[in-house]
């Protein structure tokens, strides 16, 4: 796949089929992924992958933090965090969004809570995994970790594989780091659930709009 065509035709998958992808398979992606650019080539990634019944495990811990009404605790500060003007209207403008596709109602709150769980249920996708680094790293380094993970989600949808990144699963990580190999000393930055995806999920047709090209450049002479 050309790299303009896979950055093109990449989206986030909602709804998956049952089958693991090969632990191979994820090595090689990761070993081409781990070729990203870092401040001073320190390379600050860390990927934990859960598959089977330590993923099971995991959704159970999860679900039950968010169901007993645990407040969030994530380590580094969430993506929400500052926002204002056009961005809220963004955040806004993709949550109207994903409810639409579904079907749900904008005032719908038993629903749209319903399917906000679906975030810890790794949106039904057999495996997760989570990029975690030092707990003392900041923006710049978080930034690093992030051209990791765009490199990761091209990797994976070029094989057929589909992907969420999630902020959500950054915040509860009592569980994750009881669960998942985060190495000692990292803290959890975002998660990634993945897995081939079901083609015949509606929500999987979902496409989130970009602001034009001249929105976001400013040439200077
Ligand atoms: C760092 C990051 C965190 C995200 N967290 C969540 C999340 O917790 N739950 C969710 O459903 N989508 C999450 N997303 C997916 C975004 O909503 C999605 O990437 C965006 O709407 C653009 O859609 P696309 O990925 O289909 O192009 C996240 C994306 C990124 C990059």
């Amino acid at each position: 796949m050309e790299l303009g065509q896979a950055i093109r035709t990449r989206h986030s998958v909602r709804a998956y089929l049952d089958d693991d992808v090969p632990e191979d398979v994820l090595r090689d992606v990761i070993d081409v992924a781990r070729m990203a650019p870092s401040s001073s080539n320190t390379q600050p990634w860390h990927v934990a992958v859960v598959s089977g019944e330590a993923r099971r495990r995991l959704e159970a811990e999860l679900v039950a933090e968010v169901t007993e009404g645990v407040k969030p605790y994530p380590h580094f500060q969430p993506g929400g965090v500052g926002l204002f003007g056009e961005y809220k209207d963004r955040r806004r403008e993709c949550g109207l969004g994903y409810y639409d596709a579904l079907g749900i109602g904008r005032d719908d709150v038993d629903a749209r809570q319903r399917i906000a769980l679906k975030n810890w249920q790794f949106f039904g996708a057999p495996q997760v995994l989570f990029l975690s680094m030092p707990a003392a790293f900041g923006q710049v380094n978080g930034l690093d970790v992030g051209l990791f993970f765009q490199s990761l989600m091209l990797l994976l949808h070029e094989r057929g594989i589909g992907c969420i990144p999630q902020g959500a699963l950054a915040q509860f990580p009592g569980p994750v780091k009881r669960i998942a190999a985060i190495p000692e000393g990292n803290e959890v930055l975002c998660g990634l659930s993945f897995g081939y995806p079901d083609l015949d999920a509606d929500i999987n047709t979902l496409r989130m709009t970009r602001r034009p090209v001249d929105d976001v450049v400013s040439f200077t002479r």
